[in-house]
């Protein structure tokens, strides 16, 4: 049994209800002056003002006290969408796109995903682990403390069970609290180039069943896009994926409006995400399902397009949540801190709904609603100490590290 107490903290954090915070609920972050917080055995016992939590300690000694100085605390974030499993960066690519390369362009001429396909299937699984983990360890310094990572860089059942098993690992031998996704259906792989309803096929035949026979998935995911997976085809995979017990996402309206926030919403999808292009019609199917927005705004910066109607969102009462899509192509971006900052600044998010979207949001549509995303008793003491005077600080000092320490289950990781 260990007992920690950490006092002088400027608590800012949103309180979890019966469902994700959408609309004005959004905005809504409790706050806590002179806050204190009891940790026991890496959760919260207690949090609240001093005398509470002096009397919730009840004279029991502790292992150390920790003075936070009146600095802001924060829950640690939650990154709910990363591709952070492969084997190599791909900047000679960047340097395709800043000359003009359309992303889709280079993933028809068998580059992008594919071409991560490639190395991913030519590294073994330790390979694998020490580049993501060295990703991960990144993360972490930012303030991230619990990620979610998709498969999708195997294409088939041999090399997308090798990178869940390896995600798996990242969960269990890291830090941070993983959350696994099966994204089979990321792109159709070269050998299926002229026989896409083939590929659907061994996805919905073999590869489904065999994830979930390994047991690591908790949600499936597609990138429903031009040229990638129709809504159809869509609809056919994720359909199965919920027949067998997975949860659902969708990468939806990326780059074109395909309708996939409309099929998102008909599924009733934990979550729909990037919705760069996503139409009226798609943000009311969003809220009529009760569907987490994952927006995604350093990848629309980094593909140099219009970021996502945030606002359209929140005002329809579609709950948003904010991630990096940490990926070697059309995003290599580790920092929450940042993701935020554009939330702010680019897509004209208060810094409350913000941080709702980078943390108990983000839980939500990742299932971790109960473990993490918010500062209360019961969960993971999971947090970050804010260098600034309120969360406004992480878009105030946009671009760098606001960061003074970050706390992983109540012991100091950064
Ligand atoms: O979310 N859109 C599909 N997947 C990723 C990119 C993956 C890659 O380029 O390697 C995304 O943008
Ligand atoms: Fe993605």
């Amino acid at each position: 049994m260990t007992l920690k107490l950490f006092k002088n903290a400027h608590v800012f954090t949103p309180r979890t209800g019966p469902a994700p915070a959408a609309g004005a609920a959004q905005g809504e972050i409790f706050e806590i002056a002179d806050g204190c917080l009891l940790v026991e055995n890496g959760r919260i016992a207690a949090l609240g003002e001093r005398r509470e939590v002096e009397e919730k300690r009840g004279g029991r000694a502790v292992e150390m006290e920790i003075d936070l100085d009146g600095a802001p605390v924060i829950p640690g974030f939650v990154d709910p969408h990363t591709h952070a499993c492969f084997a190599a960066l791909r900047e000679e690519e960047f340097s395709m796109r800043l000359a003009g390369k359309p992303y889709l362009e280079i993933l028809k001429a068998g580059g992008g995903i594919l071409s991560s396909v490639r190395s991913v299937r030519a590294a073994s699984g330790d390979e694998l682990f020490r580049f993501s983990k060295a990703l991960l360890d990144a993360t972490l310094r930012y303030g991230t403390t619990t990620i979610e990572i998709k498969s999708g860089y195997g294409l088939d059942t041999e090399n997308e069970l090798k990178l869940l098993d390896v995600i798996d690992r990242l969960g269990r031998e890291t830090p941070q609290s993983v959350v696994p996704t099966f994204m089979g259906a990321h792109a159709v792989p070269e050998e299926y180039g002229t026989k896409p309803d083939a590929y659907v096929k061994l996805l919905r035949d073999e590869m489904l069943p065999a994830v979930v026979k390994q047991g690591v998935a908790r949600f499936c995911d597609i990138f429903c896009e031009e040229g990638v997976f129709s809504v159809p085809e869509s609809r056919a995979i994720l359909e199965k994926a919920r027949e067998l017990g997975l949860k659902l996402k969708i990468h939806a309206d990326e780059v074109n409006d395909l309708g996939g926030a409309v099929l998102a919403g008909e599924l009733r999808a934990a979550s729909a995400e990037h919705l760069l292009a996503a139409s009226d019609a798609g943000i009311a199917a969003l809220a009529g399902g009760g569907v987490v927005a994952v927006l995604l705004p350093a990848t629309a910066y980094s593909l140099k397009k219009p970021f996502a109607r945030a606002r359209a969102m929140i005002e329809r009462g579609v709950p948003v949540a904010l991630a990096t899509d940490l990926n070697p192509g059309s995003c290599f971006c580790r920092s929450m801190p940042f993701v935020f900052s554009l939330a702010v600044l680019g897509m004209n998010m208060t810094p409350e709904e913000a941080l709702t979207g980078a943390t108990l949001n983000a839980a939500w549509a990742i299932g971790m609603e109960k473990e993490a995303g918010s500062l209360e008793p019961g969960k993971l003491a999971d947090f970050v100490v804010l260098d600034g005077r309120s969360p406004a600080a992480l878009a105030y000092a946009s671009g760098s590290r606001p960061i003074r320490s970050v706390w992983k289950t109540g012991e100091k990781m950064a």
